[in-house]
C-alpha cells in the first residue's frame, strides 16, 4: 500500500519533470526539425501521456478522432510507464555498471561518488511513515525562557501551584494578584536548589542541606501545600516547604502600579512572587536489618487527605514515610530477584511503581504493592506514567520504544486500550501525559545522543475498534491509530525534563542540556492552535523524491553525455553547471525516443 503511493508519487513526479522537458523540447523544434521527430512533433500529446495522475480531465467533445474506452486507455498508459520503467532499469544497470568499473568514468568524480555513497534503504524510510509527523512542531512549541547557569544543575521539575484564578475566587484577593501557576525546581548534585517562575526568573535559591550528592528529587502532586523533597546519596531524604506569595510592594512601586491601567504590564514589572522555603522533615531510609540500601525512587503521595513521602530502593521495596517523618511501613515489590524499584509515579488519584520488568500500584491503604499484568501485552515496560485526565489510564512505553495505553479498572483489570504503530518512536522512550496527548522523548538518557520530542495523539484511546471487551476472539490489540505522531522536535541530548500541565493556557515543558547548564521552558500549544494539517503526501516521500532527483539529475547527466555522439554533439566537455535537469530530460528523451519510439 505504502510502497505503491510511493511508487505513483514517483511517477507523477518524474512524468511531470519529463512534461517540463517536453515543454522545453517543444521550443526548440522548429529550429532544426529534424532527429527526434517522433518526439516533436506528438510532443504535447506525449507529455499529457505519460502522467495518468495529472491528466486534465477528459473534455466532453463530441469530435471525431481516435478513440477508445477509458479501461484502454489506463492500461496503455500503465504498459507505457512499463516500458519507461524498462529503459531506465536498463539505462541505470548500465550506468552502475560503469561506475563500478571505475575507469571512463564520464561524470566528475564528486557526482560519481554521490552516486556510489551508502544511503539508508529508502524502502525503509518510506515504510516507516507512522513516524512521519502529521504537521510541524514550530505550530505547537513556543520558547518562552533560557535560563543558563554557572552551577550545573542534575534535576528539573516543575512545582504545580494552585491556580490563580481559583486562588483569586477563593479568597477575596485583589484582581491583581497574579502569581505564577508553577514553579521550575531546578537542583544541583550538591543540594543546591533554584526555583524559577515559568518566565525564567529566579525567585529563590536555597540549599537542601544535603551532606551527600543528592540523587533524587520530588514534589507534591497536589497544590494544598508545595512540598519539594531531596534524597541523597546516604538514604538522607529532607523535605521542604515553598511558600509562595505576593510580593509587598514599595511606595513607589504600588504607586506607579496603580497609575498603570493595562493589568498585564503588572505582572511583569520584575518578579512580583516572594518565594521561601523552610525544611519541614527529615527523614532516612533504612532497610529492615539497619542497613542503608540506596534509594533509586522517590515521590511524595497524598492519600485520604494525609500526604506520604515513598522512596523505593535497590532492594525492591519502598519506604512509606507520613508527613511528620515516621516510618508508616516498608512496602515489599515482590518484583523479580534483583529488581530494584526505578520508577514511582504520583498523581493526585494514585502512585505507579516499576520495579525492573514488573509494574502496578501501591496501595496505600494496605501498604501493599499491586502487580498489573496486562492480557495481550508483550514486553518488558522501561517507563509507566499516570494519564493527566484519568487514573486508571495507564501510559507506557516497551524495550522496543512503542507507547502502550492501558486501562486498569479497579486498578486489578488490565485491557490494552490502545498501541501506537511499533516504530512510531524510538526506545529509549520517556513520557509524559498532558489533556489528550502523551509526550514521549525518544532516545531519552542515552549520553551524547540527540532526542526528538514527540507528541502522541490519544484520541483514539478508548475508542479504537477491537479494543472493547468484545476483542476476546481477537489479537486483543487494537490496531495502531493512523497519524498518531502529532510532531516531532529534535533537540539536543537532555539531562532531564519535565511537564507541567494547565487547564487554561499552554502546558509548559523545561528541558536541561545534558551539561546541566542550560534550561529551557517551552509553552506546548496543543489546543489554542492547532489546524488541520495540509494533506502533503509528498512530505511522506520527500526522502526518496529527493533521492530520486539525484539519481535523475546525475543519470540523465551521464545519459546525455553518452548520447551526445548519437545526435553528432560536439562530445567535449561535460558541464553540469551549464545544463539543467529540464535539458537533461530532454536529451533522455531524445535518447529513448531514437532507441525505443516511445512516446516519452
Ligand atoms: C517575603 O515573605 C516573607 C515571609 O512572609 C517576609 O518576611 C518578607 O518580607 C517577604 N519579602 C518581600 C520582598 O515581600
Ligand atoms: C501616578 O499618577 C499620579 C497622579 O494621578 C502622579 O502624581 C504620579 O506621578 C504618577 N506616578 C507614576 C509613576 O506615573
Ligand atoms: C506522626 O503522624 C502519625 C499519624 O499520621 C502519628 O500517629 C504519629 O504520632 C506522629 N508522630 C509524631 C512524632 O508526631
Ligand atoms: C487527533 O486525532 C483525532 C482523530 O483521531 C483528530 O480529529 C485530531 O485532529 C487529531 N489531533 C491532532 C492535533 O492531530
Amino acid at each position: 500500500m505504502l510502497v505503491r503511493r510511493a511508487i505513483s508519487v514517483l511517477v507523477v513526479a518524474v512524468c511531470l519533470l519529463h512534461r517540463a522537458g517536453a515543454q522545453d523540447d517543444d521550443g526548440s523544434c522548429p529550429a532544426d526539425g529534424s532527429g527526434s521527430s517522433p518526439s516533436c512533433r506528438r510532443g504535447g500529446e506525449g507529455a499529457r501521456g505519460g502522467a495518468p495522475a495529472s491528466r486534465p480531465p477528459a473534455p466532453v467533445e463530441p469530435k471525431a478522432g481516435p478513440q477508445a474506452d477509458l479501461i484502454t486507455q489506463e492500461v496503455e498508459e500503465l504498459k507505457s510507464i512499463i516500458a519507461l520503467s524498462q529503459e531506465r532499469i536498463k539505462l541505470l544497470s548500465e550506468l552502475q555498471e560503469t561506475l563500478k568499473s571505475g575507469h571512463q568514468l564520464p561524470l566528475p568524480e564528486a557526482h560519481a561518488r554521490v552516486l556510489q555513497e551508502k544511503v539508508p534503504l529508502l524502502s525503509e524510510v518510506a515504510a516507516n511513515v507512522e513516524r512521519v509527523p502529521v504537521a510541524a512542531s514550530d505550530d505547537f512549541l513556543v520558547s518562552k525562557a533560557v535560563i543558563s547557569s554557572d552551577e550545573e544543575v542534575s534535576f528539573v521539575k516543575f512545582m504545580t501551584l494552585r491556580s490563580p484564578r481559583s486562588a483569586a475566587a477563593s479568597s477575596s484577593a485583589p484582581a491583581t494578584s497574579v502569581l505564577p501557576t508553577a514553579l521550575l525546581v531546578a537542583a544541583s548534585s550538591d543540594g543546591q536548589v533554584r526555583l524559577f517562575t515559568p518566565a525564567g526568573e529566579l525567585a529563590l535559591v536555597f540549599s537542601a542541606g544535603h551532606e551527600k550528592p543528592v540523587t533524587q528529587i520530588a514534589v507534591s502532586p497536589s497544590f494544598e501545600e508545595y512540598l519539594l523533597a531531596t534524597g541523597d546519596a546516604a538514604g538522607v531524604i529532607r523535605v521542604h516547604k515553598v511558600s509562595v506569595r505576593q510580593r509587598r510592594l514599595t511606595r513607589e512601586e504600588r504607586q506607579s502600579r496603580k497609575n498603570s491601567t493595562d493589568e498585564k504590564v503588572s505582572q511583569h514589572l520584575g518578579s512580583n512572587v516572594n518565594v521561601t522555603a523552610a525544611l519541614h522533615k527529615h527523614m532516612q531510609v533504612e532497610a529492615d536489618d539497619g542497613e542503608v540500601p540506596t534509594v533509586t525512587s522517590l515521590a511524595l503521595a497524598s492519600h485520604s487527605g494525609s500526604k506520604y513521602v515513598l522512596a523505593g530502593d535497590a532492594a525492591g521495596k519502598i519506604s512509606v514515610f507520613t508527613r511528620n517523618g515516621t516510618l508508616r511501613g516498608r512496602i515489599d515489590t515482590l518484583a523479580t530477584q534483583g529488581s530494584v524499584v526505578d520508577g514511582l509515579f504520583s498523581s493526585p488519584g494514585a502512585v505507579l511503581f516499576r520495579a525492573g520488568s514488573d509494574w502496578g500500584f501501591v496501595d496505600m491503604e494496605k501498604l501493599e504493592a499491586r502487580h498489573m499484568e496486562c492480557p495481550h501485552f508483550e514486553g518488558r515496560i522501561t517507563t509507566a506514567v499516570l494519564d493527566s485526565q484519568m487514573s486508571s489510564r495507564v501510559l507506557a512505553a516497551d524495550e522496543a520504544g512503542t507507547v502502550w495505553v492501558f486501562n486498569v479498572r479497579n486498578r486489578k483489570e488490565c485491557r490494552v486500550e490502545l498501541r501506537f504503530a511499533p516504530g512510531s518512536t524510538q526506545a529509549p522512550v520517556e513520557l509524559s501525559s498532558v489533556r489528550g496527548f502523551a509526550i514521549a522523548v525518544e532516545r531519552a538518557g542515552s549520553p551524547q545522543q540527540p532526542v526528538s520530542v514527540v507528541a502522541l495523539n490519544m484520541s483514539q484511546a478508548g475508542k479504537a475498534k477491537g479494543g472493547g471487551t468484545s476483542a476476546k476472539g481477537s489479537e486483543g490489540v487494537p490496531a495502531p491509530p493512523p497519524g498518531a505522531v502529532v510532531w516531532r522536535r529534535a533537540r539536543p541530548p537532555v539531562r532531564a525534563w519535565t511537564v507541567h500541565k494547565r487547564s487554561k493556557e499552554g502546558d509548559l515543558l523545561a528541558f536541561l542540556s545534558e551539561d546541566g547548564k542550560e534550561i529551557e521552558i517551552v509553552e506546548l500549544l496543543m489546543q489554542a492552535v492547532f489546524t488541520a494539517p495540509v494533506t502533503d503526501t509528498m512530505g511522506n516521500f520527500k526522502m526518496p523524491v529527493i533521492a530520486v532527483a539525484i539519481v535523475l539529475v546525475l543519470g540523465y547527466q551521464y545519459m546525455k553525455q553518452k548520447g551526445k555522439p548519437a545526435f553528432g554533439g560536439k562530445g567535449g566537455k561535460f558541464d553540469l553547471g551549464g545544463s539543467d535537469l529540464a535539458s537533461a530530460l530532454r536529451t533522455k528523451k531524445k535518447l529513448t525516443g531514437l532507441r525505443g519510439g516511445k512516446r516519452f
